[in-house]
């Protein structure tokens, strides 16, 4: 069995086609950039729906399949951007109703996990989900993902694009942030907001804006991610000893940083826990996730009729009952 993925929550329209064995067949990808400036929504909209069709193009010819030979149509229903969302929605049900295969709209948050335990192999994680919208600490309990921490303002991601703003950083910022960060050697202290499993970046961003013209950019980077990672890392351990299962997962965009996949690799060490981050090409959003998702639900016995697909923008994680 062949599925064919959409990923259009927000920045980045992917297509990506996976077999029932979990190959990947491939895994394209389009994504909305801007020089210094952060995401319009309406903006990231225009550029999916001008590129959807090549992108949908190169993914066929990357897997050397044809269409005849795609049985199952997967895309990202939501959380995401209203405007993106339509997009990736539009062209997963003309696919569907052009081939005459079934249609699968799927969480975008459960496939950023569901990716990650088919790379890793594992199979009950507490998953450290690290995205621009999302940060949650998230495991399987009573048949669903709870979600047993997260940030109480905004995503790290997202905390991450806004600070490079500030620096005159484009969208996305986090890649850009890591390599000046390398160069950093002085730590500047920053607010740091952890309660129980929950922690917070809003404080460290309003300081981190105060100060940035009193500091060089290496040094505000690495401190910004000693901190913000160390909050991450703190919360997870946590969670470790309070739910005690025995695997890490890292995943979402923010899992491409090697220097939080180190620091949280530290700590499962020494915990004696295994640990795992999804690697870069699957770490951000990916249209890969999204086939494998489908894969996993239609075997479950899953599919979701034409009129039950509407996107779902505040689709959250712990609404989804875990039947694969
Ligand atoms: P979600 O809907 O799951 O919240 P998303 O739309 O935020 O997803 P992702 O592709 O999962 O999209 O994550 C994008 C985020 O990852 C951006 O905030 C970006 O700055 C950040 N990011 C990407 N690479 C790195 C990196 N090397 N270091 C830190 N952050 C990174
Ligand atoms: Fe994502």
């Amino acid at each position: 069995m062949i599925c064919i993925g959409i990923e259009s929550t927000a920045h980045t329209f992917g297509v990506g086609i996976v077999d029932n064995s979990g190959k990947i067949l491939a895994n394209e990808k389009s994504v909305f950039t801007t020089e210094n400036a952060g995401i319009h929504p309406r903006k990231a909209a225009e550029h999916h729906k001008l590129i959807y069709d090549k992108i949908i193009e190169k993914a066929m010819k990357s897997a050397k399949i044809e269409f005849k030979d795609i049985d199952l149509v997967a895309f990202s229903q939501g959380p995401g951007l209203g405007a993106c969302l339509r997009i990736g929605a539009n062209a997963a049900r003309s696919l569907s109703i052009f081939l005459k295969k079934p249609l699968i709209g799927v969480n975008h948050c459960i496939a950023h996990i569901e990716i990650g335990k088919l790379y890793s192999g594992f199979k009950d994680p507490i998953t450290l989900y690290v995205s621009g919208a999302n940060t949650q600490i998230l495991a399987l309990a009573s048949g669903k993902y709870r979600v047993f921490g997260e940030t109480l303002d905004i995503g790290v991601g997202n905390f991450l694009d806004s600070f490079g703003r500030t620096l005159g950083i484009g969208f996305p910022a986090g890649p850009e942030i890591e390599k000046l960060a390398k160069k950093g050697k002085n730590y500047i202290k920053l607010p740091y907001t952890i309660k129980g499993m929950d922690f917070a970046f809003s404080g460290l961003q309003t300081k981190l804006n105060n100060i940035s013209k009193k500091h060089s950019k290496q040094n505000l980077c690495y401190s910004a991610q000693e901190t913000a990672f160390s909050e991450l890392v703190e919360a997870t351990e946590r969670a470790i000893s309070h739910i005690g299962k025995k695997e890490v997962l890292l995943t979402g965009g923010v899992a491409a940083n090697s220097r939080l996949k180190e620091m949280m690799e530290i700590m499962c060490r020494k915990r004696n826990i295994k640990f795992s981050a999804v690697p870069p090409s699957l770490a951000g959003d990916n249209g890969t996730m999204i086939a494998w998702q489908g894969i996993l639900e239609h075997k479950a016995g899953k599919k979701t009729r034409l009129i039950k697909s509407g996107i779902k923008q505040h689709w959250r994680i712990d609404e989804v009952n875990v039947v694969w």
